[in-house]
């Protein structure tokens, strides 16, 4: 069967269908979805059922996939490198209200790219849903290369060759939640990452902020932070937004380098929600951090 695209947003997002991601994909495919995540930076999948090996097998046909954060309560799944965007817990019961890893996870409901506080940062995530909630827990994409080009001439003077700060405990911090020891601390130091890039595999300039960047690095933190506060605002007007309704076999494809995403509030004490991510490390990144890039 052929693979067709349909744009699903005005300014990018596409559906495609007429593939199978469970099985090999032969190279032909692998170049026309690395094309269309180029254009689009956002791809939708209906109707696909990965088991884990096949999603873990799906990423790395894209690039190298790097494990997600670990955490307190230990792995729900089998393999260290699929990150669980579930409500569930090790005995995939739902998470009690005060559930460590529950209250970190509400983060992600904040705009954010993936692993952005990372030395390497994220570069194509794939989300699969196994199960989804009957109301609620949308995922929401902002398009900031669309977001860039609308800016005035005068803001892009202003951010051209800035640096940012990025910490997971940033965004965690923002809603709050600071429970986190010196040593989950020490493991995760900050990393700084250009605040405008060119994306590789477009050419077109990009911002490239979220919510685990706090200030701009050489600017008073206040003024930086202000700033970041501006554009976030901006990237996120309603014009730059696409959401994604689940179903359940959908997998969504995006590019964390020129996009920003957010999960949506769902009834997570009342419906089981089960996202399965993996994420392709991006290998452009190793030169904003080399000395931590060098010491892990
Ligand atoms: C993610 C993420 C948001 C959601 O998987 O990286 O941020 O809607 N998910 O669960
Ligand atoms: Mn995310």
């Amino acid at each position: 069967m052929a693979i067709s695209i349909r744009q699903l947003h005005p300014l990018f997002v596409a559906e495609v269908s007429g593939v199978d991601l469970s099985r090999p994909l032969g190279p032909e495919t692998v170049s026309t979805i690395n094309d269309a995540i180029n254009t689009y930076a956002v791809l939708v999948f209906h109707g696909q059922s990965l088991d884990d090996d096949q999603l873990l097998a799906l990423g790395r046909t894209f690039g190298s996939v790097a494990p997600p954060r670990n955490h307190r309560a230990g792995h729900r799944l089998q393999h260290a490198e699929i990150a669980d965007i579930s409500n569930l817990n090790v005995k995939n019961e739902l998470r009690a209200r005060d559930d460590h890893r529950r209250l970190d996870g509400l983060g992600n409901q904040l705009w954010h790219s993936d692993a952005s506080f990372r030395p390497i940062s994220g570069a194509i995530s794939m989300l699969h849903a196994h199960v989804v909630p009957p109301a609620g827990g949308d995922t929401q994409f902002a398009d900031l290369r669309a977001a860039y080009d609308a800016l005035d001439d005068e803001t892009k003077a202003t951010i051209d060759g800035l640096s940012t700060e990025h910490s997971i405990f940033t965004s965690r911090g923002i809603l709050g939640h600071t429970d986190y020891t010196e040593s989950e601390r020490a493991a995760l130091p900050s990393v700084r990452h250009p605040l405008v890039r060119v994306h590789p595999g477009s050419g077109r300039k990009t911002l490239y902020m979220g919510s685990h960047a706090s200030h701009i690095i050489d600017w008073p933190y206040p003024e930086g932070r202000l700033l970041l506060l501006d554009l976030t605002e901006h990237a996120t007007d309603k014009r730059f937004v696409h959401s994604h309704q689940w179903q359940v076999g959908d997998l969504v494809m995006w590019d964390n380098r020129c996009t920003l995403h957010r999960g949506r509030r769902y009834d997570d004490a009342k419906y089981r929600r089960d996202l399965r991510r993996v994420t392709t490390q991006d290998m452009d990144s190793i030169n904003d951090n080399p000395e931590l890039v060098a010491a892990s």
